[in-house]
C-alpha cells in the first residue's frame, strides 16, 4: 500500500512561483510514490478574510487549476475542499480540547503571521486554526506533509496532539511526518524576502509572457553596478537568484560572464524571462484547457471531496465510539 500524503493552500488568490518551486513541483513528483491529498483549505482562509468570502470561493477554482496546470493527474491525485469535510470539522473541535491557548499563542508562525496581518488582538478561528490544520491532516490519516519552514510548528503540535489523543483514547491516528522543501523560500521580485500578493512583488503562474517580462525588467539587481562596464555581484542579485532556482544549469556561465562584466543585467533579465516563459508555456496551456473545462474542474474537487469524505466519515465514527460520543 501506497502512503498517504497530504498538503494545501488557502485560497485567498491564485499561486505565485514561489509557491512553485516551494511546494508545487514537487507534489507533481510525489504523485507516483504516495496516494497524494491537496487540501484547499477554505475554511482555514476565512480566519483571515472573513471579511471576502467571495474571493475565497472564487480562488478555490484558481488554486485547483493552478494545480492542475502544474501537471497534477487527477487520476492520481484527489483535490479536496475543506469546508465540505465535516469529519475535520468534528475532528478539530475534538482536538480542541487537548491544546491551551497559551501554546497556540506562543506558535511562532502565528505570531509572524498576526504581526504581518497587524492583528492587535487575535480571533478564536485565527489563533486556532493550527488545530484545524491537525484535523485537515489526520482526518484521513496522513503519514506525510510536505511544507516549507513555516508550516513545522504546526506539524509538531499535530504529533503532540495525536499522541496524547491515541493515549486518551486508545485510538489509532496516525502520528505525521513532515518533509521539508528541498527549496528555500523564494524571494520577491523586488528583492524582499518573501514574494507575496500583498506585497506586489509576485509573479503567478498565470501571467501573461508579457506580464513575466514586464516583471522581470522590474526586478532588482547588483545596486552597486551602475554601469555595464564594472563587474557585477551576483550574490547580492535577485535575477541571479531567480536564474539559480529556475536556470540551474546556466547559473556557473551567467556567474563568470557577471564578475567580468561580459553580461549586462538588461540582457541578463531577458535570459530569465525567456526562461521563465519557456517553463511556464507548458503550464499556460493546460491552464487555457482548464479555464475553458471550468465544469471538469469542479467535477475534479467534487470527486476528491467525496472520496475524502468517505474516508474521513469511516475514521470519525471510529473515533466517536473510542471517545464515548455515541447515542
Ligand atoms: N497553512 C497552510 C499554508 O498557509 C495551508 C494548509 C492548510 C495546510 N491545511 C494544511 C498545509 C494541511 C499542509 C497540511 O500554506
Amino acid at each position: 500500500m501506497k502512503k498517504r500524503i497530504l498538503t494545501g493552500d488557502r485560497p485567498t488568490g491564485r499561486l505565485h512561483l514561489g509557491h512553485y518551486v516551494g511546494s508545487l513541483k514537487s507534489r507533481v513528483e510525489l504523485q507516483d510514490e504516495f496516494e497524494e491529498f491537496i487540501l484547499i483549505a477554505d475554511v482555514q482562509a476565512l480566519t483571515t478574510h472573513f471579511e471576502h468570502p467571495e474571493l475565497i470561493h472564487d480562488s478555490i477554482y484558481q488554486v485547483a487549476i493552478d494545480n492542475l496546470s502544474v501537471g497534477l493527474d487527477p487520476e492520481k491525485t484527489t483535490i479536496i475542499q475543506q469546508s465540505m469535510i465535516p469529519s475535520i470539522a468534528e475532528l478539530t473541535m475534538f482536538y480542541s480540547m487537548l491544546v491551551t491557548v497559551n501554546q497556540l499563542s506562543h506558535n511562532p508562525t502565528i505570531k509572524t503571521e498576526a504581526k504581518n496581518y497587524g492583528y492587535k488582538e487575535m480571533t478564536y478561528g485565527f489563533l486556532g486554526y493550527p488545530v484545524s490544520q491537525s484535523a485537515d491532516i489526520t482526518f484521513c490519516n496522513a503519514h506525510l506533509v510536505p511544507v516549507g519552514e513555516d508550516q513545522i510548528p504546526h506539524i509538531e503540535m499535530t504529533r503532540k496532539i495525536v499522541r496524547k489523543f491515541n493515549d486518551l483514547y486508545h485510538t489509532e491516528i496516525v502520528e505525521p511526518e513532515y518533509k521539508l522543501s528541498s527549496v528555500g523560500r523564494l524571494c520577491g521580485i523586488d528583492g524582499n524576502a518573501k514574494m507575496g500578493k500583498s506585497l506586489g512583488n509576485a509573479i503567478y503562474l498565470s501571467d501573461s509572457p508579457e506580464e513575466i517580462v514586464r516583471k522581470v525588467k522590474s526586478g532588482v539587481t547588483d545596486t552597486n553596478r551602475i554601469s555595464v562596464k564594472i563587474p557585477g555581484n551576483p550574490d547580492v542579485c535577485t535575477i541571479y537568484k531567480y536564474h539559480q532556482a529556475f536556470n540551474a544549469e546556466e547559473c556557473p556561465n551567467i556567474t563568470s560572464m557577471c564578475k567580468n562584466a561580459q553580461i549586462g543585467c538588461v540582457a541578463c533579465k531577458k535570459l530569465l524571462a525567456e526562461k521563465l516563459n519557456s517553463i511556464l508555456e507548458p503550464i499556460r496551456e493546460k491552464r487555457a484547457y482548464y479555464e475553458s473545462h471550468i465544469d471538469e474542474v469542479k467535477q475534479i474537487v467534487s470527486e476528491g471531496t467525496k472520496k475524502a469524505n468517505a474516508i474521513g466519515n469511516e475514521n470519525i465514527a471510529k473515533i466517536k465510539e473510542k471517545m464515548h460520543v455515541v447515542m
